[in-house]
């Protein structure tokens, strides 16, 4: 069962470190998304998709542990806003939830649809080969989800930022690691 806490201040400290711990890596992923062709095809260029794929591995796992955190003893607490602005917010951190799941899902898909190596160790056997149009349109949900991810939630950080300086309130703070 959630556990509503009116009274809390602040996330409980595992909540604070999935939320952290999920958005460096979506940061660290598109990042290295963008320079994986700069490394020289063959070995160097599979290590580098492969630490990529290890890393989206390793963010449906997060994403999996904040879903059982959250539905069983996560903090979870009352809203920051009211009305409209209230139904916004919890949009945007549904919809944010449902990208990221869609994010591992799809990638898991690429790497099938490409039949990629996984650091030279093994490689998956490509579903339907040869089907360029396929791998294509994979590629281009792929990144499309991901500059959606990235517009959604620069959108969410610039209203934490707007509850934190310009409102004064505590909306920041509570999702902020305690310094005691
Ligand atoms: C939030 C997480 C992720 C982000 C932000 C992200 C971002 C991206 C972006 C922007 C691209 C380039 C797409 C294009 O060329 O149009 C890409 C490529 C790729 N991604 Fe991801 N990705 C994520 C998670 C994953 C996961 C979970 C997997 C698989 C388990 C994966 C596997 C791949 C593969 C195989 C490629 C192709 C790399 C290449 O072109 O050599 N990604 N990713
Ligand atoms: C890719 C990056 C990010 C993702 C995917 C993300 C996702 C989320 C999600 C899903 C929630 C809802 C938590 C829940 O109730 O389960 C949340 C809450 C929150 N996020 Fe982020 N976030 C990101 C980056 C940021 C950044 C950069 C900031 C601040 C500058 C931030 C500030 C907050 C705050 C303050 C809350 C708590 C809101 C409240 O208590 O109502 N987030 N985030």
């Amino acid at each position: 069962m959630q556990q509503v806490s009116p009274m809390a201040t602040r996330y409980d400290g595992p909540t604070i470190w999935f939320h952290w711990a999920v958005a460096c890596l979506v940061l660290v992923q598109w990042l290295l998304a963008q320079v994986i062709d700069w490394f020289p095809l063959g070995m160097p260029r599979i290590e580098a998709r492969s630490v990529h794929i290890s890393l989206g591995l390793f963010l449906g796992v997060l994403l999996l542990a904040r879903g059982v955190w959250r539905a069983t003893r996560g903090r979870v607490l009352l809203p920051a806003d009211r009305g409209a602005l209230q139904i916004l917010a919890k949009a945007v951190h549904y919809t944010l939830y449902v990208l990221l799941i869609a994010m591992v899902a799809v990638g898991l898909f690429l790497v099938w649809v490409r039949g990629d190596s996984f650091f030279g160790l093994f490689t998956v056997p490509a579903f339907d080969p040869g089907n360029k149009a396929l791998r294509h349109n994979i590629e281009e949900l792929h990144g499309t989800i991901a500059t959606i991810i990235l517009i959604l939630a620069g959108l969410h950080a610039a209203a934490s930022l707007i509850h934190h300086y310009l409102w004064h309130d505590n909306v920041l703070r509570r999702m902020l690691p305690s310094s005691n």
